[in-house]
Order: structure tokens, then C-alpha cells, then sequence
């Protein structure tokens, strides 16, 4: 009798999972970042270490508790993460990208906290390095799975991104569908393969999507 807690399927793999916002600064204090609750990721990295995996998990500022037996790197701006992420890319052989990092930061940051000043203000705003893409690029053996949260044309945007980032998966929501947002412990998703395939997930707990993406993981190093 094996319970399901010994099953170790992911024993012996490293995996690196991002999660959580970016935070872009402007000036001492103030910032730019978005809606991620860091929840999906904190959820993979539960289970993918619930699994036997060797988890490193770089987070963006969240207030969850980062699940034990995991490895935990804190980051705050994109190019943190970036950073973060291909200190570790050599050595993994899965890495997820969770994190809804900022495609664009303040072009110019004030080390002084800005004055406000009588009328309008405009930011300036660069890019971003896209991560995602460039761990494509760079692929030597690792499986790279992306998310993707959109508002509209999700197949075709997903698909895109596959594509363009040379992603092994994509696992993509429409975050305006109730159950399917940004800080819900639910997720409506559909996983989009590189061999062309699609499967449409109903509505689960993070926690439950975490273990069908896994399970695609490690279904994909089998093959
Ligand atoms: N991503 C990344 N680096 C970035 C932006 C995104 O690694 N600078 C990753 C995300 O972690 C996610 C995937 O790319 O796994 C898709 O992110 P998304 O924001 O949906 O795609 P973008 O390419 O940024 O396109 P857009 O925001 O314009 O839809
Ligand atoms: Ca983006």
C-alpha cells in the first residue's frame, strides 16, 4: 500500500517556477506593478514539491507564505527576476513561468521622491527583457511553460505565444471570466501544446490545475 503523499513522480527534477508581480520603481516610493496574487505559482511549486521535484521558486512581492521544502528567492523588478531566473536556467530542467512580470518599467528612475508640480506629468516608459522568450532562444533541455492572462482572442493569443517565445506549453485564462481572475483560488484554464494540442480544464482550485500542469510536464519528458 503506497500512499499518495510517498508517490514521488518528480523525484530527481529541478524545477524553477516564478510567480507573483514585478514592481517597477519610479522613485523611493512609488512603483508600477499589476494584479498577480503570486497564488498559481505558490500552488505548482506546493505540489511540484509535493511530487519529489527540487523546487526553486522566485516570487515578486506577494503576501502568501511560501510553501516548505521549497527554495525561495525574493525579487522586485523585472530585471531581478531576470536575473534570478538565469542564475538557475543551466541547471533545471523545468522552468514555469508564473510570474506576471511588467513588459515595461520608468525609463528613468528619480533617487529622490518627486515633487508634484502644478499641471500634468507624464512617465516615460521602457521595455522590458521578456524572460520567457529569451529562456526559448536559449533552450538547450529544459520544458518551458508560460502562462498567458488575456481579456479576449485567448486561443490566438496563446497560440502566438507558444510560437514566439519557443514555449513547450502555454497555459492561458481569460481573467474577465468569473472564477478565472486575478486572486481567485480558482482558475478556468486551457493548456495549449507545441505539437498543436489544446485541452480545455474546468473550473478547479489552483491547487488541482497545478497537478494537471505537472502531470503535462512530466508526460512531456517521457516522450
Ligand atoms: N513573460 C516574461 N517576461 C516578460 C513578459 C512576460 O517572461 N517581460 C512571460 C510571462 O511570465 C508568461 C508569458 O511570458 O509566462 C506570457 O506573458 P504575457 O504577459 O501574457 O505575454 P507578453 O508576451 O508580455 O504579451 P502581452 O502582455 O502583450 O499580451
Ligand atoms: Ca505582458
Amino acid at each position: 500500500y503506497f500512499s499518495e503523499r510517498k508517490l514521488q513522480p518528480l523525484k530527481g527534477k529541478k524545477y524553477l517556477i516564478t510567480a507573483g508581480p514585478t514592481r517597477e520603481a519610479i522613485d523611493p516610493v512609488r512603483y508600477v506593478t499589476n494584479h498577480s496574487s503570486g497564488k498559481m505559482g505558490y500552488a505548482l511549486a506546493e505540489q511540484a514539491a509535493e511530487q519529489g521535484a527540487e523546487v526553486t521558486l522566485i516570487t515578486g512581492p506577494v503576501s502568501l507564505t511560501p510553501p516548505s521544502k521549497v527554495k525561495v528567492i525574493h525579487v522586485e523588478s523585472a530585471a531581478d527576476m531576470y536575473d534570478a531566473v538565469f542564475e538557475q536556467y543551466d541547471t533545471s530542467d523545468v522552468v514555469i513561468m508564473t510570474a506576471a512580470v511588467a513588459d515595461y518599467k520608468p525609463k528613468f528612475y528619480h533617487a529622490q521622491k518627486m515633487k508634484k508640480q502644478p499641471g500634468e506629468n507624464v512617465i516615460e516608459f521602457e521595455r522590458t527583457k521578456d524572460i520567457l522568450k529569451e529562456l526559448g532562444e536559449n533552450k538547450t533541455h529544459q520544458i518551458l511553460v508560460g502562462f498567458a492572462a488575456e481579456t479576449n482572442n485567448v486561443e490566438e493569443y496563446a497560440r502566438g505565444k507558444l510560437a514566439k517565445k519557443k514555449a513547450d506549453m502555454i497555459v492561458a485564462n481569460n481573467v474577465t471570466v468569473a472564477g478565472a481572475g486575478f486572486g481567485t483560488d480558482t482558475n478556468i484554464v486551457t493548456i495549449f501544446n507545441k505539437d498543436g494540442r489544446a485541452t480545455d480544464l474546468p473550473k478547479m482550485s489552483k491547487a488541482d490545475i497545478a497537478k494537471s500542469i505537472l502531470s503535462e510536464v512530466s508526460r512531456m519528458q517521457k516522450e
